[in-house]
């Protein structure tokens, strides 16, 4: 399967950073080597897509409602994302399940209305530091992936271990290869698998050849280009 390098810019970003991700395209040109997409705040979704229309960069969304509109103040849509011209949108990621209480059963919800506007979702899973330290990595990705994957559609998974993200923190090779291959073994070969936590240019080469891990989720080196760039550049 072609590698995803995806950005996630989390709560990032003001109308001065789509410079930066036009800079990104510069780089990344017809795009080669790999598909490379950007999840901007909500508040960039549109400009962004407009400043990268005809670029080898795609856009997604960063979560989304389980429906397509209605009374949720303060929420948005898949559907919107997608009239914003995004194409992807990343759902559970670990920072929504612990600062809004995101369980599987919401995040399969959300995958799913993701799927109903057109869009793949990236569903994101990984253990906290005490699950791993009490050697329940495997089992803890394994119920989570039971609940929240779609019963069908063309998805991501995305593994990034809880105590990984933002921490400078990486498992070793080994440990992201049995992760990657449990996770292989319930999705299938056509699905593409994110390593996430912690990726940066220096260790990018290393993780992107590990077996099974078909891209990475970035979240701070996603934020300037060069580092960016150096992250795809390793593939
Ligand atoms: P990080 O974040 O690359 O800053 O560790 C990854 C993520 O949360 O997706």
């Amino acid at each position: 399967v072609r590698k995803l390098i995806a950005g996630n810019w989390k709560m990032n970003g003001l109308k001065a950073a789509l410079a930066e991700a036009a800079k990104m395209a510069e780089m990344v040109g017809d795009g080669n080597g790999a598909d490379v997409l950007i999840c901007p705040p909500f508040t960039l979704i549109g400009a962004l897509a407009e400043e990268l229309d005809g670029s080898a960069i795609r856009v997604g969304g960063q979560d989304c409602h389980v429906v397509e509109s209605g009374a949720h103040t303060g929420d948005i849509s898949a559907h919107m994302i997608a009239d914003m011209g995004g194409n992807y949108c990343i759902v559970g990621h670990s920072e929504r399940r612990a600062d809004h209480g995101e369980d599987d059963a919401l995040v399969k919800q959300k995958a799913e209305a993701v799927l109903r506007a057109g869009l793949t979702p990236i569903i994101c899973v990984g253990e906290t530091r005490e699950e791993r330290e009490a050697g329940k990595a495997g089992d803890v990705v394994s119920a989570q992936l039971a609940g929240s994957l779609p019963d069908s559609g063309q998805y991501v998974v995305a593994y990034e271990p809880v105590w990984a993200i933002g921490t400078g923190l990486v498992p070793t090779l080994e440990d992201i290869a049995e992760i990657h291959t449990l996770v292989r073994s319930k999705v299938g070969s056509k699905t593409r698998i994110l390593y996430g936590g912690s990726v940066k240019p220096s260790n990018a080469e290393e993780i992107l050849t590990v077996a099974n891990v078909d891209g990475a989720l970035v979240g701070g080196a996603s934020l300037k280009a060069d580092d960016f760039y150096g992250i795809y550049s390793a593939i």
